[in-house]
């Protein structure tokens, strides 16, 4: 048996090496990153093998690795923390022992994880979050929506919106001693798509009384009709995440069928009917000039995939597909993009959309940043970049919440 794992592991390890491409030379702590994506692609590797010999689907490699990381709810000297529910949605909140004159400050957490992974549990969101209680002396609440491919689209967009709504009741935040004013919807990646998509519905549902103040999006993925952006081209063999990679997994988001995954790897996948929501995302128009470079603007095949997902052209799939008036009733916002990240260009076309309507928007652009590093900021995988983000984050949180 370990004979036959060590095989395997260098059989990996060499496959690894051939699929490795080399990184952009301006990344910081090139050496880690290099290890880092050598390590990440080897567990890809690994994964598609199990997957190929029958034994586990991919998806179900990668979560095992990633709960060996889940760390249980630990109160110290500043924070209580605790894990309960809110409705059924399972959340981990951080309570800070300071004494408060005033009602708190509150944050809202959406993980990422490609909307196939991940937990408020893993280590370094624990710490995210933890850290966020302890600095701006708030009420942090890490949300636990449920994970493709068990569960498709809106699964995680309802438990998500499921949480904050529960959170936003006036005996709610009075139980946990929050300032209904200062509230924020915070999220990476998938979970930025998630932050961004239940900000747009509590700010544009009179049922609210509630409204946020702010939302931060972090390298967030805001849209999945036009697979085909500057920044796909760009990062096709990213660092960690390759494009075929990224796509699999969204695609999982609305479905198992591998036809779909398929479709949007050749940008085919959107129906001949939703050609007027390609004004919306349409990159020639909304990126600056920086990162249109010398891309040549294509408009996507369409109606060639025969199934129809009106999923798909849902707003709360793609925050970018939400019309001006919708848009413009958002609170001042952040965003953070990274220029290595195949979804840079959704950041970066948000920011445009939202200014454009008169949001205010405070964006950071890192140019020699990596999708995915508040997630390294744990040993062994501990890129300064990691911590970088995290204190632009926090920093911006502390003035403008
Ligand atoms: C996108 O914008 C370009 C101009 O920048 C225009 O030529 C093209 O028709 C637009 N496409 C869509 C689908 O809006
Ligand atoms: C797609 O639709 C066309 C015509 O409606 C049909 O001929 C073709 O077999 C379909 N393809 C698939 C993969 O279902
Ligand atoms: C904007 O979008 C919202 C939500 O999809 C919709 O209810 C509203 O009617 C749209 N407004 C306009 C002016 O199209």
């Amino acid at each position: 048996m370990g004979f036959k794992a060590l095989c395997l592991g260098l059989f990996c390890a060499f496959f690894a090496s051939r699929m490795y491409v080399p990184i952009p030379g301006d990344i910081e702590e090139y050496w880690k990153v290099t290890a880092l994506d050598i390590f990440a692609k080897t567990c890809t590797f690994m994964a598609v093998c199990f997957e190929s010999i029958g034994t586990m689907k991919y998806e179900e490699v990668i979560s095992m690795l990633l709960r060996l990381d889940y760390t249980q709810p630990v109160s110290d000297e500043y924070v209580t923390v605790m894990d309960t529910t809110f409705v059924h949605v399972p959340v981990r909140l951080y309570l800070p022992k300071r004494k408060s004159e005033t009602p708190r400050r509150a944050v809202i957490y959406l993980h990422g994880g490609a909307f196939c992974f991940g937990s408020f549990k893993n280590t370094a969101w624990d710490s995210l979050n933890r850290w966020t209680a302890k600095k701006l002396n708030a009420v942090v609440v890490g949300v636990d929506y449920r994970l493709a491919p068990q569960h498709h689209f809106p699964v995680a967009y309802e438990d998500s919106f499921t949480a904050v709504k529960f959170f936003l009741q006036d005996e709610i935040l009075a139980k946990y001693g929050v300032d209904p004013t200062r509230i924020c919807i915070s999220g990476d990646s998938a979970g930025g798509n998630l932050a961004a998509a239940v900000a747009q519905q509590v700010q544009n549902d009179p049922e609210f009384k509630h409204k946020i103040k702010t939302q931060a999006l972090l390298y967030p993925a805001l849209q999945v009709i036009d697979c085909h952006l500057p920044s796909h081209q760009e990062n096709e063999h990213g660092v960690v995440i390759t494009k075929d990679l990224a796509i699999k997994f969204v695609s999982l988001y609305f479905t198992n069928d591998e036809i779909l995954y398929q479709a949007m790897r050749r940008n085919e996948h959107m129906p001949l009917e939703s050609r007027h929501l390609f004004k919306l995302v349409n990159w020639s128009t909304f990126l600056p000039e920086k990162f249109r470079k010398d891309y040549v603007y294509t408009e996507p095949i369409l109606g060639r995939y025969n199934y129809s997902w009106p999923v798909l052209t849902d707003i709360r799939a793609s925050p970018l597909l939400a019309n001006d008036s919708w848009l413009q009733n958002l609170p001042p916002t952040y965003v953070l993009t990274c220029q290595y990240d195949i979804v840079r260009d959704d950041g970066v076309m948000y920011v445009s959309r939202l200014q454009n309507v008169g949001v205010q928007v405070t964006h950071d652009h890192i140019e020699n940043g990596i999708h995915g590093a508040l997630s390294y900021t744990e040993f062994p995988l501990y890129l300064r970049l990691g911590f970088r983000i995290r204190d632009m984050y926090i920093s911006w949180l502390d003035k403008n919440l």
